[in-house]
Formats: structure tokens, C-alpha cells, sequence
């Protein structure tokens, strides 16, 4: 019996993973090399010279960390926070929480700015917080999955530049979906992850730091409690004339991101960006005649991640039904609603390769033959 059997397709319309187009999954069946091979590391320069592309910086600390978006974001806390550090976090969702527990997780004394899920933080409580507890590091969510709410960054990265405050931007979800201009904004550290907007798998994340986040982590009187994810370690690897081994980088994961970065820059980021919205406006367009209603007004509202209210016909079908229907008969997974919003909402994702109209207009055609 192999452990391998045949895998159903399925057009991935959740919060994430999305669809890998055929030139990624091409690209992943290569020869391997080895990760210290000099054409190895030239492939991984032209990685890092994308990623700053799509980043819109020219921070020379840009690498792909080895694994998901999490580690990018452990990455980010644990390289920039010792013990006892104080970092305001913005919390409307998942991943703010989740910032929250890894940095007080890594000894951090953890302010935690609260707004309700669907909504944005609030640019002038994350400013008054920044300014009474005069953190190092402050810390909030681009693209907030859970609910599909984009956060405005300026006046907060304002607000943190103005106390001293180091800043670190969550982008897993928008980078390559929507602008993020990480030297305009004036972000110190960002990750993201490969398996959102890039239409990579999973399984790289994506990250910069600027040159002070770098002088930053030098200058820590602990050491990071990571070894794996400790950048001055890294860099001994990513970065620098002498390449040393650290561990053993995902060379075929690898290879996956430099094609799907291709795409993303022969495309040209802001048709990429315009595509986004377009999808995204087709399904909500085409969605509310079923009765489904966003959850976040439209100014707030992601491109690339679409939170609904289901209409009562959806509750009294059973909503964990009526997603397993469109699963397994017509092949399309939308995403279940998470914390209090489960079994109230649904994310539907319009991500990299898979936000195109023909994409929307398979996933109504089965939603209304479920409901008509
Ligand atoms: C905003 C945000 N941050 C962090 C993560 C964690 O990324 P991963 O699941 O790749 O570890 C996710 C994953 O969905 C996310 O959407």
C-alpha cells in the first residue's frame, strides 16, 4: 500500500494556502543542488533581490527564513525583544494575539492595544500607548486574515518612529496583493509567507529587516533564545562574502519562490494590485444577491481576503455542511470563520494566481447551485 495515493484537485479559495500556477510547481521538480553550490547562492541573491522588490525596500537583511510565515513572525519578536522589553502590539484578530504570545513568550513586557475583530486598530490609541509606555518595538498585522480587515500603517509607523520605537509589519497575507512599501513606511522588520499571495506552497516566509533592526539585534545583551531563527547566525549564511553553513536551506522550496517571484514581477505589481481588487469586488458584487454581507466596511476591507456573514439559508443548512459540499463536489475550499467569528462568518481568499474572475465565477456558479 504506498503512502503516496492520488490527491483530489481543489481550487484553494481559504484564507491560504492558494493554488501554485504550473511554472512554481515546474520549477520545484528541478535537480536539486546543494545549498552551498555557488549557483545555489546566486539563485538565492536574485530571491533576495525580488522579495526587496515586492517589499519595496532596499534592506540588505532580506531573506526567505526556512518554514512558514510563523517562524518570520517569531523571527522578527525574538531578534528584537530581550527579556523584560517592552512592545505595544495592536491586536483585532488572530495573528495580533498570536504577535502578543511570542513576544511575551520571549520574555517581552507586552502592552496589547485591543480592537474589536472586523474593525481596524486605532491609530490614536496605538499612538497614545506608544507614547506612555515608550516601548522599543511596536507591532501590528497588515492583513489580518482572521477577519479580512487592512490596517492602515503610516500613522501608527509615524506614531512609533516619533517615540523611537522599532516597528515590525505582519504581511504574510498582503505582500504581493495589495502595495507594502516597508523603506516609505519606515517598517524595521516584516515577514511574510510564500503560500498566500506569492501562490508558492508553504513552507518559506519571507522577511527584511532594516539596518537598524540589525544594529539592534548586535547590540542585545542576551542572546536570541532562538538558535535556529537568530539573524546574526543567519547571516552568516544569507549574507556576507563567506557563505557558512547554518542549516541546510530548503533548496527546492526555493527554487519554488524565485518562479513564483517571476510572475509576480512580470506581471508587474500594480496590475497584480488591480487584479486583487478587481476579483475582490466581483465577489462581493455577486455574493450579496444570496444574502452574504461583508463583514468589514468597504474602506477596510483586504483585496485579497473577503470576510462574509452568512445568510440565514447557509445557518440553517449548516454552515460546515455547505463548505464540505463545496469541497468534495465541486472541488472549492472557502475558509471557516475563527475565535468569535466561527460559524459566523466565511473567508474566502482571491490570492495571487487565484484572484481572476473565472475564479469567482466558479465558486458562485457552485454556491448557487447549492442554494437555488
Ligand atoms: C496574518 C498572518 N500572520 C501569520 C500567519 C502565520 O503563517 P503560517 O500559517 O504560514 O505559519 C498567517 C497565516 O495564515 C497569517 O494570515
Amino acid at each position: 500500500m504506498p503512502i503516496l495515493k492520488p490527491l483530489p484537485k481543489r481550487l484553494l479559495l481559504g484564507p491560504g494556502p492558494s493554488n501554485a500556477p504550473p511554472a512554481v510547481l515546474e520549477a520545484m521538480s528541478r535537480p536539486l543542488l546543494g545549498h552551498l553550490d555557488p549557483e545555489f547562492i546566486d539563485l538565492l541573491e536574485r530571491v533576495k533581490e525580488g522579495l526587496r522588490n515586492v517589499f519595496g525596500t532596499t534592506n540588505a537583511m532580506t531573506l526567505p527564513i526556512s518554514a512558514t510565515g510563523s517562524a518570520g513572525m517569531e523571527t522578527a519578536l525574538v531578534n528584537l525583544l530581550e527579556p523584560g522589553e517592552r512592545v505595544v502590539i495592536g491586536v483585532n484578530g488572530v495573528f495580533g494575539g498570536r504577535m502578543a504570545e511570542v513576544a511575551s513568550r520571549a520574555g517581552a513586557d507586552v502592552t496589547r492595544v485591543e480592537a474589536t475583530w472586523g474593525k481596524t486598530l486605532d491609530p490614536s490609541e496605538m499612538a497614545e500607548a506608544i507614547a506612555r509606555v515608550r516601548p522599543k518595538v511596536v507591532a501590528f498585522v497588515h492583513a489580518e486574515t482572521s477577519t479580512g480587515v487592512c490596517q492602515p500603517v503610516e500613522e501608527i509607523a509615524t506614531a512609533a518612529q516619533q517615540a523611537d520605537a522599532m516597528v515590525v509589519l505582519d504581511c504574510v497575507t498582503s505582500l504581493a496583493g495589495q502595495p507594502v512599501e516597508l523603506d516609505a513606511w519606515g517598517i524595521d522588520a516584516a515577514y511574510s509567507g510564500t503560500q498566500k499571495c506569492l501562490s508558492c506552497p508553504p513552507g518559506l516566509s519571507p522577511t527584511s529587516f532594516s539596518a537598524r533592526a540589525i544594529d539592534a539585534v548586535q547590540a542585545r545583551e542576551t542572546p536570541v533564545q532562538s538558535w535556529f531563527l537568530d539573524l546574526s547566525l543567519l547571516a552568516g549564511y544569507y549574507a556576507g562574502e563567506k557563505r557558512v553553513y547554518h542549516h541546510t536551506a530548503p533548496i527546492t522550496a526555493t527554487y519554488g519562490l524565485a518562479a513564483g517571484l517571476d510572475l509576480v514581477l512580470e506581471e508587474g505589481l500594480p496590475t497584480r494590485f488591480a487584479r486583487h481588487r478587481e476579483a475582490a469586488a466581483r465577489l462581493v458584487d455577486g455574493l450579496a444577491p444570496m444574502g452574504f454581507v461583508p463583514l468589514v466596511d468597504a474602506a477596510d476591507r483586504l483585496p485579497m481576503l473577503t470576510s462574509v456573514e452568512l445568510p440565514e439559508r447557509i445557518r440553517s443548512l449548516g454552515e460546515g455542511s455547505v463548505r464540505a459540499r463545496l469541497l468534495q463536489t465541486f472541488g472549492i475550499e472557502v475558509g471557516a470563520g475563527l475565535g468569535p467569528l466561527a460559524g459566523e462568518i466565511w473567508r474566502i481568499g482571491l490570492m495571487g494566481e487565484n484572484a481572476r474572475p473565472e475564479t469567482v465565477d466558479r465558486l458562485l456558479e457552485a454556491l448557487h447551485e447549492i442554494l437555488d
